[in-house]
């Protein structure tokens, strides 16, 4: 279920320890301190806006479960980097993976009935006081069991061998040889060219167990007990640099653990559609309300996805409100609305633009743009909801990264961001809002089959990411009616190009940006004095580290000569060849 747009490759792959620690760095230090940036998807920051708006956080907010109909394979997470990444590796089997915490109690995980458990790496070691354990019931449970690494390690403690600090620690691409060719290494071949991160080793194998793979520095680089179902590798299986390691993850899943696969965006639709058809029944019986369910468009691909979903459970009882704030790029409001309206979906379009221009009259300070922009939307979903009447659930388009950091969620981050940030009135406290959130148990590449299987159109469900504030942080200076429409033109070029090239979706942006410098250009016999334009296209797994993309001369050219040709009042393209850090990927 999986198209692996986003999927997590070469730049998850830093080796195990530091890499992540410079995520989202700036050269201000923390992320936190970077001024109103918000790193969050545009959805995210948009249903903040909504939260806040209406005092959600006020509210008893409950969540809709996942339906369970679906096999499933539980991951624990001992603090690997590549944590995730295991949990999307098994869903791209089309099998359903829930990564849980390490010390999940057996109860907990028994209750979604796992057809095997996968122990990640982590970066503590099993014999220093405070190392973090499982419950140990998954030791007798009689499931499959795939220790990797640091997994590996406590099987093979918990059953009785031992483990020993290595010499030769190994970090990064290195060579087993496979010397047991079925089960976990069916149809591999005997050399195998995978991604190692170790400090320790297996010294005793516990009792049934044998090595199936060795490397020059370790006898243990695998080891099974297959009539228990148990097995352990020292390598990283989930990492492109391990070059069959999907298929390895796939004889634990499919072949040794039985799973089938039928976790498919068809299936998530029907059981979820089902699921928020009873669940809004059920609470209007009970209540006597009318089950009106409210969800903020914002143009991105998570919100548009969750209210399809929602709608095709609750029909009319569904609003959508989109804020078009004017800042949005060229055709994206009517496409949104045009859309919905196919898939006869309630969308109010509240035209708020002259409210925003005028707000941001004289205004060239990046963050205060932010500011007015973000209480400004908080402003107008107040009136909105204030006219629709009573609401009883609001849709969000929250993604499973989101749930699983929970505590510090780079959404609730957000919110939280952005409610010191704005000074809110908000709705009486004693109206209580239930949540719905359809998308809480995908990955994003996962929100897109789904929405390509609602019968999105492309254009919406392979949107590049856009930041709430939209075009007013890419027109450097005052924003104005005219300057807006100057950039939306560039940047429709730039999309056109990229699109035309085939690179939109290897890119993970690609934009305009109207500077506030004027240059000398001749045009015909004329001298011009007129604005420069700076295209930026960025590659990028998350968007917290980037560097610039090498688009092809004759592209970047084409986009040039398109726009100086074809937009009033530009006479000059230039290039930004910044890479985050130090630059950001936005200029403002
Ligand atoms: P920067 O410019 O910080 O951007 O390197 C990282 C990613 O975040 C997006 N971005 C935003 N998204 N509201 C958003 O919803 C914002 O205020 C905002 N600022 C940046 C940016 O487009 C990039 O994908």
């Amino acid at each position: 279920m999986s198209d692996g747009r986003s999927a997590g490759q070469a730049g998850d792959l830093g080796g195990e320890p530091g890499a992540s620690a410079l995520l989202g760095k700036t050269v201000y230090g923390e992320p936190e301190d970077a001024g109103h940036r918000v790193h969050v998807s545009d959805d995210a920051e948009v249903e903040a806006y909504l939260d806040t708006a209406l005092g959600t956080e006020a509210s008893h907010a409950s969540a809709i479960e996942p339906a369970a109909q679906a096999d499933s394979i539980v991951i624990l997470d001992f603090g690997s980097q590549y944590s995730q990444l295991i949990a999307r590796r098994v869903r791209e089997l089309n099998v359903y993976s829930e990564l849980l915490p390490f010390d999940t109690p057996w109860d907990q995980i028994s209750r979604s009935h796992p057809k095997a458990v996968i122990l990640s790496g982590g970066p503590a070691s099993v014999y220093e006081d405070g190392a973090p354990h499982p419950d140990p019931t998954i030791w007798s449970s009689g499931l499959p069991i795939l220790g990797i690494c640091y997994g590996m390690h406590l099987m093979a403690e918990a059953l009785g061998g031992s483990v020993v600090s290595f010499e030769r620690k190994e970090f990064g691409p290195a060579v087993v040889s496979v010397t047991s060719n079925d089960g976990l290494f069916a149809g591999i071949e005997p050399e195998q060219a995978v991604w190692m991160s170790h400090g320790d080793s297996i010294e005793r194998l516990p009792e049934g167990f044998r090595s199936i793979a060795r490397t020059d520095s370790t006898p243990y680089a695998a080891v099974a007990d297959p009539n228990r179902r148990l097995y352990g590798i020292q390598f990283h299986p989930e990492v492109v640099h391990t070059r069959r390691g999907r298929d390895i993850l796939r004889n634990f899943v499919l072949e040794i653990a039985g799973a089938r696969q039928n976790w498919t965006p068809a299936n998530f639709i029907s059981s979820n559609v089902e699921d928020i058809r009873r669940r809004v029944e059920e609470h209007s019986l009970a209540t006597g309300t009318d089950g009106r369910v409210l969800c903020a468009l914002s143009g991105g691909v998570d919100s548009a996805v969750a209210a399809t979903l929602v709608h095709r459970a609750v029909g009319d009882r569904l609003t959508c409100v989109h804020v078009d704030h004017g800042m949005m790029r060229k055709n994206e409001t009517e496409l949104l609305r045009t859309a919905f309206e196919q898939l006869g979906v309630k969308v109010v379009v509240v035209n708020a633009r002259e409210r925003f221009l005028r707000k941001l009259e004289g205004v060239i300070d990046p963050e205060q743009k932010r500011h007015i922009i973000g209480n400004e939307f908080i402003r107008v979903f107040e009136e909105e909801a204030a006219r629709l009447g009573r609401i009883d659930w609001l849709t969000q388009g929250t993604l499973y990264p989101d749930v699983i950091e929970s505590a510090t969620s780079s959404k609730e981050k957000a919110a939280a961001k952005i409610k010191t940030h704005h000074n809110v009135g908000g709705l009486p406290d004693d109206i209580t809002f239930r949540l719905i959130e359809p998308l809480r148990y995908l990955f994003k590449d996962e929100v897109r089959a789904v929405g390509a299987e609602l019968g999105l159109p492309d254009s919406m469900v392979q949107r590049q990411p856009f930041p709430g504030p939209g075009l007013a942080i890419r027109i450097i200076g005052e924003v104005t009616a005219e300057r807006l429409d100057t950039l939306r033109e560039a940047d429709w070029i730039v999309i056109d190009e990229i699109k035309a090239a085939g690179l939109y979706h290897s890119v993970w942006q690609s934009f305009a940006i109207l500077t506030p410098v004027r240059s000398v250009g001749v045009m015909g016999d004329g001298r011009t004095y007129a604005n420069v334009v700076a295209i930026r296209a960025v590659t990028s797994e998350d968007g917290m580290t980037a560097d610039w993309a090498k688009i092809p001369y004759e592209v970047l050219g084409k986009i040039s000569s398109r726009i100086v040709n074809e937009v009033p009042g530009v006479n000059r393209v230039v290039y930004d060849i910044s890479s985050k850090p130090p630059a950001t990927i936005e200029w403002e």
